[in-house]
This record gives C-alpha cells, structure tokens and sequence, in this order.
C-alpha cells in the first residue's frame, strides 16, 4: 500500500485489519508520518515498510518488518514478486512511475487516485488493456474478472467505484452515459461575491464526507469532479462528452451509468470509503463491511440537479483540458496541487484557485507534445508548479 498513513491509506488498513485471514500485508509506505506506519505495522506486520522523509533510521518496527529508503522506493515495493495488488492511497503524481511499474510487472492496482489517470491516462491504460487481453488469452474466459481492464485497475474512488459497480454484467456498447454525482460541497449554494471571502476553514468543511485536505478544498471548487470526469474518460473509455455531473447532495447514489434503452443503474451506499476500498479488494465477490447500509426511508429525499459552473468555473476548466489531452490536464493537476496549498496557507483566495487552474492550462496545455512520455510530465508538472507558486 502506497500512502498508507493518510485518509484512504488508514481506511484500508481497517479493511485490512478487519478481514485479517484474507489478506496479507506485504509492503507498506508513506510520507511522513513515522509513528502512524509504526502503529499499522505493529498491527499488519508487513514484510517490509519505506518512509519517504523524515526519522526513518529510529523506526520502531517489529522483528520481522525491513525498512527500505531512497527515491525509488515505492518502485520497489510495487513490483516485489510476493505482492499481488497494489493499493495507490498517495496524492498528486508521487506514485505514477509505480503504477506504471506494477502494471509491467503484471500486478493489479486498486488505486484511489485519480492524478495518476488524469496526467498518465495514455501510460496507464495501454498496459491495462494488454493485461486484460493476457487473461482472456491464458484463460480462454472472456468473463473472467480478470479479462476486464476494470479487473485489473480497480478503482477506489466512490463515483468510480458506483460506475464500476453499475457496469458488472453489461455490454461496454449498450453504455450511454455516465453519471457523476457531486455533493456540490459546502457552498452549494453561496454567491460568487460569498465565494470571494471563503476561508480554509469554511472550504475544509464538507457537507457529506471526511477525506484529505486537499480532496475536501477539491470538492468545495467542483475541480475535484472536473478531475474525476477525465478519470472516468481513462478508466471506462467513454467521450468525456458522454459523462455528465449531477449535484446530489445527500451523497447518497454515487454515480450512475445510463444505457441505450434508457435505463439508468445507480449504486446507493453510505458515505464510507471502507466500502470502495473493499470492493476493490475483493472484487468480484462482495463481502460484508463495516460501512452501515443505506437506509432509503431514513435518507428520506434525494435531491438531483444540474452544476453551476459560471460560479464553479473549475468544472469547465478541467473539462476543457481533459478534451485538450494530457499536457492540458497534467497543467491541470500540478496547477491544483500548489493553488490549494496557497490557498490553506493564506496567499491565494477561494476564487484565485479556479483563475490560476485556467492560467496554467491555458499557458502549459497547448504546447506538444499532447500526450507526453513519463519524464516528459514530470518536467512538465515542474515548471507547471514554478509558475503556479508565483501566480499573481
Ligand atoms: N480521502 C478520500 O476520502 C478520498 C476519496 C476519493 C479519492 N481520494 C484520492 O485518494 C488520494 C489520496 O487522498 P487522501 O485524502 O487519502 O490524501 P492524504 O490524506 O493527503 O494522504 C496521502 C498519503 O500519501 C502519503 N505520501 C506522500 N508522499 C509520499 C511518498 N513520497 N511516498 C509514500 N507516501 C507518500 C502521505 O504520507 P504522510 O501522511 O505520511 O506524509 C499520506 O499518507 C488522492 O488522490 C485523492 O484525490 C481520496
């Protein structure tokens, strides 16, 4: 598991430590936060564990458990020959040269972030749909879990995780159109001039969900479902202009999948991450979860309607860079990380983030080549974060 002791990483490990017969925990990484990788591998005890920054030499670990460091790190864990799926809990583009790593070495990835798609979509997916054509080769089983490229890159995120869900059993052409939901986080239904005086803490309070900083600051913009709309592009090969938002606020169906005949399939769950994450574990089979089910006469009414994007301008913003292609949405992305990170530390307002996204995008987006290599994006997201830490 990559990112293990941030918000998704520490909902896996409960998965995890929940169904301790079914899995076992191989590898564990992240950022730095020593005592909370010390505390999981007390209770997971992985073979080994990496710490990127930070006291990695005093590590309290137990007999059993190596540490490994160095830059290429989360490359090695990915690809160890005892692991067989990779969680990617991590944010931003820091584990996209392992993914890419793990899917050579032929493991399945259960990823939470959408980064590494929106940038890396065109590395991505090219060796997801080899490795589905291997099962289906070695197999003979055009149904095998496995002949599917959703078999092999399971998605964590819950809109993602619903579509996924919607899709088990049907035809890739009888799709029409996907479904995102959005909450439409904390200032559904504030002014632009509201918007202009947003503070961090107002934005990091979501309505529905408790995630990272960084997602919750994501949502309260819409540029976290602009994100996830080019997420969805990579994962089910769909034209982004057949993927629609819905503002749903109660977060109660997470994303639906409408069909040629008109038929809409949604998938309805509390808002618990647990609950994706485990799927993505134990897919195909279901299991039960500590995610309590959804009680539809308590929920009571579910509320459905269209995005505001001229107060949400990240919306179209990140719409247009997924139709420019992946130069247009790494600018995207980098953008993001660093105007968020201003915006929690005081040198850019709620509004700033959506103008510096359009800025960097129109700026970085146009140049070629559209579709870069691995070090080309990693330049790229460079110079895209330089100018967005100087952006007026
Ligand atoms: N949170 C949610 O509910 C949610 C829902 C859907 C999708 N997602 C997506 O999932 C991803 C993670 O989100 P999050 O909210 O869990 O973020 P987060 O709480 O910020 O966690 C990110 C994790 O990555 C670790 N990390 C940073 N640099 C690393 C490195 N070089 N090597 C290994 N680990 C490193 C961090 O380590 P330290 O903490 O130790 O520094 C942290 O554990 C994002 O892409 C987000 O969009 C999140």
């Amino acid at each position: 598991m990559l990112g293990s002791a941030g918000s998704i990483g520490r909902q896996t490990v409960d998965v995890l430590a929940r169904n301790p017969g079914l899995f076992r925990v191989v590898a564990l990484a992240t950022g730095s936060q020593g005592d909370i990788l010390e505390e999981q591998a007390r209770l997971l005890k992985p073979s080994v564990v990496s710490l990127a920054q930070g006291r990695s030499t005093r590590l309290d670990l137990p007999a059993a458990t190596e540490f490994i460091g160095g830059s290429d790190a989360l490359e090695a864990l990915a690809t160890r020959p005892d692991v067989d799926l990779v969680v990617v809990a991590t944010g931003g583009l820091v584990a996209l040269r392992s993914v890419l790593a793990a899917l050579e070495a032929g493991k399945i990835v259960a990823t939470a972030n959408k980064e590494t798609l929106v940038a890396g979509g065109h590395l991505v997916m090219p060796l997801v749909r080899r490795l589905a054509a291997g099962a289906v080769g070695a197999t003979g089983d055009p149904h095998h879990p496995l002949a599917s490229p959703l078999g092999w890159l399971r998605p964590i995120d819950s809109e993602h995780s619903a579509i996924w869900q919607c899709l088990v059993g049907e035809d890739h052409a009888a799709i029409d159109r996907l479904l995102l939901t959005a909450s439409g986080g904390p200032f559904l239904s504030a002014t632009v001039a509201d918007l202009a005086t947003v503070t961090p803490e107002q934005a990091l309070r979501h309505p529905t969900w408790t995630m990272g900083a960084k997602i919750t600051v994501d949502s309260a913009t819409l540029a976290n479902k602009g994100l996830e709309i080019i997420e969805a592009r990579w994962l089910y090969d769909v034209p982004l202009p057949a993927i629609s938002v819905v503002i749903h606020p109660q977060s109660v169906v997470h994303s639906a999948v409408q069909f040629v005949d008109g038929s809409v399939k949604a998938q309805l769950g509390t808002p618990d991450m647990r609950l994706p994450i485990q799927y993505a574990l134990t897919y195909p089979e279901r299991m039960a979860s500590a995610a309590a089910p959804v009680d539809l006469i308590a929920a009571g009414r579910l509320e459905f309607s269209a995005p505001d994007e001229a107060r949400f301008p990240a919306l179209r913003i990140a719409r247009e860079a997924g139709q420019a292609g992946p130069r247009a949405s790494t600018a995207l992305i980098s953008a993001d990380e660093v105007a968020v990170a201003r915006f929690l530390g005081g040198s850019l307002d709620f509004n700033g983030i959506p103008r510096l996204l359009g800025a960097a995008v129109e700026r970085f987006g146009t140049g070629k080549p559209v579709e870069p290599s691995l070090e080309q994006l990693v330049s790229l997201d460079a110079e895209v974060r330089q100018f967005a830490e100087t952006y007026r």
